[in-house]
């Protein structure tokens, strides 16, 4: 099938602001948008920046604005996008540094903000940490995470206050406050109650929409929430 792919461009050091460029490919069905990007960046302009390196949705690295939604290009089928035309654009709210290319620099001062790791200064025990197949349920939505941003690029609130967390950075938070081994939650709280913090979230679903694991992330904030309320009570 033939395919017209739809691409934003933008090389701030030579262009003044994004424009869009059109290629003409020869398509299959069950070809991945991420091999359409390969064949014009290696067949046609090599100079077409975008990231990607797993090509199979575990590492994050190929989110995209894909026909208007927030999706990772190794997982997206020609045929899923059921058109002939296929437009591409970076992921919103962040600057673009080339073409498809962001700065994920503040989603990933964000990350850390949240304190993502494990916080438990009592003496470890002999062996393992023993945690009851329940209260390892509790957070298994929020394991699933690639932190690809697919979610926080898709939050309105994000695009129109770029010191909001954002969605992502809640989940990593779930990860933890809902770990019955963690005793971080004091210093998280703090960090998700400030100004940038959980309450901006309008509970717009965009993030539950855009996230390719299929995290209800929307869910996962509304719990957070929750748990921070409780804790003040
Ligand atoms: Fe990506 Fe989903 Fe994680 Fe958001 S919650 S960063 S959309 S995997
Ligand atoms: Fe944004 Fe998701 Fe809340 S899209 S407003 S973080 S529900």
């Amino acid at each position: 099938m033939q395919i017209t792919l739809e691409l934003q461009r933008y090389n701030p050091e030579v262009d003044d602001a994004p424009h869009w460029e059109t290629f003409q490919l020869e398509a299959e069905p069950m070809d991945r948008v991420l091999d359409l990007l390969h064949k014009v960046k290696w067949e046609v302009d090599g100079t077409l920046a975008f990231r990607r390196s797993c090509g199979h949705g575990i590492c994050g690295s190929c989110a995209m604005m894909i026909n208007g939604k927030n999706r990772l290009a190794c997982k997206t089928l020609v045929q899923d996008l059921k058109s002939d035309t296929i437009t591409i654009e970076p992921i919103r709210g962040l600057p673009v540094e080339k073409d498809m290319v962001v700065d994920l620099d503040p989603f990933f001062k964000a990350y850390r903000e949240v304190k993502p790791y494990f916080i438990n200064e009592d003496p470890p025990p002999e062996r393992e940490r023993l945690q009851s197949p329940e209260e390892r349920a509790i957070f298994d939505d929020s394991t699933k995470c690639i932190l690809c941003a697919a979610c926080t690029t898709s939050c309105p609130v994000f695009w129109v206050n770029g010191s909001y967390l954002g969605p992502s950075a809640v989940v990593q938070a779930h990860r933890f406050i809902f770990d019955s081994r963690d005793q971080g939650n004091a210093a998280r709280y703090q960090a998700l109650s400030g100004g940038g913090g959980i309450w901006r979230c309008r509970t717009a679903y965009n993030c539950t929409e855009a996230c390719p694991r299929e995290i209800p992330v929307t869910q996962l904030i509304e719990e957070v929430k929750r748990a921070i309320m409780f804790s003040y009570m």
